[in-house]
C-alpha cells in the first residue's frame, strides 16, 4: 500500500476486514501472539486499530503508534481503552517494555531496507527479554502466484524493493487496491537478524479447500501471507 499516504478516505474504505483476515489469519495471528491476559502489546503501524481492538477483547493491554494521523483518528472513534500515539515507528522509543510488539502490513510499505532494520531495532528496543515480536505481511512469493498483481517493469523475485500492486477483497464484498514493496523472504530474516532478533516460528497461512469462495480457495494452493515470530537473541 505504499503508493499513498493514508488519508482519511483510504482509511475509510479499508474499514472493512479483508476476507483473508476473516477466513484465514485469525487463528494463526492469535496462535503466533499468543496468550494475551494482562499482556501489554503495541502495534506498529496500527491503522484503524482492527487487530488491537481483537487483542484487547482476549485481556491485552493495547497502545498503537501510526504515522498517519487520520488513522489514528479513526482508531481513536472506537471508544475503548487502547492508547494511541502518532509517530513513526522507526524512532519510536517509550519507557516501559512490552510482551508483544505486533506489525500487519508495515514493513511492505516501507520503501528501504535501511528503514525496515530501523523499525525492527526500535521494536526489539521495546520488548521485555521475553518478549515476541510477530509480524505479518503478504508473502513474498505473492507475485509468483496465480492471484491477480501486476508487478513493475523487470521485475524478478530477487528485485528487492521493486513495487508489487494487487487487489484485496473485502468481506463488504469490495476490492482494496494494494502497491508494497516487495522483500523477499532472505530480506526479512536478515533484517531481523541485525536488529538483533531470532525468528522462532515462520507460519504460512493456508485457507480452508471447503470454502464456497474462489478468493479463499484459491489461497489453500498458495499462502497469501507469511507471518514470523521472533525473539530475542
Ligand atoms: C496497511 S496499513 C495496516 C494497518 C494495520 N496494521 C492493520 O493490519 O489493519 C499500514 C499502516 O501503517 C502505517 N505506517 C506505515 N509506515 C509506518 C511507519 N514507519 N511508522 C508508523 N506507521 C506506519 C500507515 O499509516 C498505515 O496506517
Amino acid at each position: 500500500m505504499a503508493d499513498k499516504a493514508w488519508d482519511a478516505v483510504k482509511a475509510r474504505d479499508f474499514l472493512s476486514p479483508t476476507l483473508s483476515r476473516k477466513s484465514i489469519l485469525r487463528k494463526h495471528v492469535f496462535e503466533a501472539v499468543g496468550p494475551l491476559p494482562g499482556k501489554r502489546v503495541i502495534e506498529f503501524g496500527s491503522g484503524n486499530g482492527f487487530w488491537l481492538r481483537e487483542f484487547q477483547k482476549k485481556g491485552a493491554h493495547c497502545t498503537g503508534i501510526d504515522s498517519s494521523q487520520d488513522q489514528i483518528d479513526l482508531a481513536s472513534s472506537y471508544n475503548v481503552d487502547i492508547k494511541y500515539i502518532r509517530h513513526d515507528a522507526s524512532t519510536y522509543k517509550a519507557k516501559g517494555k512490552f510482551d508483544v510488539v505486533y506489525i500487519d502490513h508495515v514493513l511492505s510499505e516501507t520503501a528501504s531496507i535501511g528503514k525496515v532494520v530501523k523499525i525492527l531495532k526500535s521494536a526489539r528496543a521495546l520488548l521485555k527479554k521475553q518478549g515476541r515480536l510477530v509480524i505479518n505481511e503478504m508473502h513474498p512469493s505473492v507475485a509468483h502466484f496465480p492471484f491477480d498483481h501486476q508487478t513493475e517493469a523487470g521485475y524478478f523475485y530477487f528485485k528487492s524493493g521493486a513495487s508489487v500492486s494487487f487487489r484485496v477483497k473485502q468481506v463488504n464484498g469490495n476490492s482494496f487496491p494494494v502497491r508494497d514493496f516487495h522483500w523477499t523472504l532472505q530480506d526479512f530474516s536478515t533484517s531481523l537478524n541485525s536488529a538483533g532478533f531470532l525468528i522462532e516460528k515462520i507460519i504460512e497461512p493456508r485457507a480452508s479447500r471447503a470454502s464456497r469462495d474462489e478468493y479463499v480457495k484459491q489461497r489453500s494452493h498458495f499462502p497469501s501471507h507469511l507471518i514470523i515470530k521472533a525473539i530475542l537473541k
